[in-house]
């Protein structure tokens, strides 16, 4: 089944009925599949991105399939401002409470170190790190104060790994690993459970164009195929929901075994 077949066929269920969340870049990839999943299993959900029009048609699909959706947009790396404006901007769509955050958005240019252009080395640690730290700043204490929330933030199995002329991204993913850790931390004895998802080798819009060293960084994991945006989605909803009620602070791998062995 294709990633649009999957989304559009969802089972539906309660386990987050009455709950708000918000994906950031969920117009797209695993934040897009993150959006389905959660309001298929009854959270209203706030679509995010910085396409307006590719956020409204992610919304209508998920309000076409029974889910209650709405679409707040921004690029949340242009300032600290335009983030903590968003995060105020979503809150009010989502009736004044978010009850999750899922910090998703992220990009992944790579490249030697002596090389990689200065623009790459700022947009990394602003969308991968700044950001998830403004947005966790900007609706953390309203959970805190509340004494219920949740926060997952989306990693990276390369976090776990080095590889030679991709430095700089798996070290924004690392430290955002470092914040879940902290954040749990700061926030969980006031009842918000912060965890992250660490997704290996996924097909997304993102990274289609490179299929061949996907498949080829794949081959020799024990799941031996490229990860599918559902596979991802499902860890963040078993993270979100009650089932998670004592898992605090810890990093899911969900990356085909990629990390932890190699067949053959
Ligand atoms: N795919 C993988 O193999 C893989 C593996 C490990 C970890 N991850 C992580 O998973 C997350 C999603 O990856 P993906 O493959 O689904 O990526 P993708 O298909 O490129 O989607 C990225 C999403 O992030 C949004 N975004 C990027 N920069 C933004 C900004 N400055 N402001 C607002 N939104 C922004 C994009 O929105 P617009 O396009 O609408 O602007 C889009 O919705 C990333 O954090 C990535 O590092 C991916």
């Amino acid at each position: 089944m294709t990633t649009n077949e999957i989304l559009s066929t969802l089972p539906r269920d309660e386990r987050l009925a009455g709950r708000t969340a918000i994906i950031t870049g969920s117009t797209s990839g695993l934040g897009e599949a993150t959006a389905h999943v959660l309001a298929a299993s009854g959270a209203h959900v706030v679509v995010h991105g910085r396409s307006t029009e590719r956020a409204a048609r992610v919304a209508d699909a998920i309000a076409a399939g029974g889910g209650r959706a709405s679409v707040v947009t921004g690029d949340l790396a242009s300032s600290p401002t335009a983030a903590r404006n968003f995060a105020a901007r979503a809150t009010d769509a989502l009736g004044g409470r978010v009850d999750v955050l899922v910090n998703n958005a992220g990009i992944f240019p790579v490249g030697p170190t002596a090389t990689l252009p200065d623009d790459d080395v700022a947009a990394l640690l602003a969308t991968n790190v700044r950001v998830p730290h403004d947005l966790v700043g900007a609706l953390a204490p309203a959970m805190a104060a509340r004494g219920s929330g949740v926060i997952v933030n989306i990693t990276s199995w390369m976090a776990h790994v080095g590889t030679p002329g991709v430095g700089l991204y798996p070290a924004t993913k690392a430290a955002l690993e470092h914040l879940t850790r902290a954040w749990a931390a700061e926030f969980g004895p006031s009842g918000v459970r912060v965890n992250a998802v660490a997704p290996g080798a996924t097909l997304t819009p993102g990274n289609e164009a490179s299929l061949a060293i996907l498949e080829a960084m794949t081959a020799a994991a024990p799941a031996g195929r490229i990860g599918r945006p559902i596979d991802i989605a499902h860890a963040v909803r078993f993270l979100a929901s009650d089932e998670a009620a004592y898992v605090h602070g810890t990093v899911l791998d969900v990356d085909g075994g990629i990390v932890a062995a190699r067949v053959g």
